[in-house]
């Protein structure tokens, strides 16, 4: 690692609150590229990648549709399909109050996925998810161990529309949005989930326990690992627990390196 990367990253664990922590190797370093070493071209849907534990990744760059599917035939969407059915979903009442809908941002063929809560008012307007005070901290942790929301992650919500006012998701408005996130997580086909703050868990695990009990081991979502961990809002709120997201980051990082042992595939970790 480069002193001057090794000084960013010191500085972004730092911001986490998390000075005395190792500065993790990122992906290309661990590969042996050089950390000057140009960004990766943009990855070309569908995954070549081999990966005997799961099934072949589908394509996700095809026609888009017309006309909004009725929420039975989201199973069957092909990845343009499925935006475009969020984008006219008016299944609620969250469509009459929001400006966009907003799908999800990231790498096409993640490794990780992350999942939020909901857009609140600059996502409503931008079209993008976390790109507020709490996506700066997102930002800063995937940056703490290697990664960015262009590279190797995709970023989504458990609600597409923005809830008035920022008030909590209903379990009606969950329950209507799920079938969206479900098939978003068979078409990328993550090699893990970080399920961030209770929503996430909710639509995710179906479970109304506390994050404090959820924490800490690997759950699993289609397959897929999944591990639980505090929303970045909630974070920057009590500072003391970016020490229990940081471990919850290592936890998935190490369920990665395990997948890339028992001979998965490069886990690009
Ligand atoms: N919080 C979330 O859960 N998602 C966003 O997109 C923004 C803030």
């Amino acid at each position: 690692m480069t002193l001057a990367l090794d000084e960013r990253r010191r500085a972004m664990l730092a911001e986490m609150g998390l000075s005395g922590f190792s500065v993790l190797p990122l992906a290309s370093e661990e590969r042996g590229a050089t950390a000057q070493a140009p960004a990766a071209p943009p990855p070309a849907p569908p995954a070549a990648r081999p990966a005997p534990a799961q099934p072949a990744r589908q394509p996700i760059a095809e026609p888009a549709a017309t006309v909004a599917p009725a929420a039975g035939a989201v199973p069957l969407l092909s990845w343009e399909e499925l935006r475009q059915a969020v984008t006219e979903c008016r299944a609620c009442g969250l469509c009459h109050s929001r400006t966009t809908t907003v799908f999800g941002v990231g790498d096409p063929q993640p490794d990780w996925l992350v999942v939020g809560e909901a857009p609140g008012e600059q996502e409503d307007l931008q079209g993008e998810p976390f790109v507020g005070q709490a996506g700066k901290l997102l930002d800063n942790m995937l940056r703490a161990i290697g990664l960015d929301r262009q590279r190797k992650v995709y970023i989504a919500n458990v609600l597409k529309c923005r809830p008035p006012g920022n008030r909590n998701p209903d379990p009606a408005e969950v329950a209507q949005c799920e079938p969206f996130l479900r098939r978003q997580v068979e078409l990328l086909r993550p090699k893990i989930i970080l399920a961030m703050g209770r929503f996430a868990v909710q639509s995710l695990l179906g479970s109304t326990e506390p994050i404090g009990r959820l924490r800490g081991r690997v759950h699993q979502y289609q397959g897929v690992p999944l591990v639980v961990t505090y929303h970045p809002a909630y974070l920057l709120r009590n500072l003391p627990e970016k020490a229990k997201a940081w471990a919850d980051l290592c936890l998935a990082l190490e369920q990665l390196r395990g997948q890339a042992e028992a001979g998965s595939g490069n886990s690009g970790l």
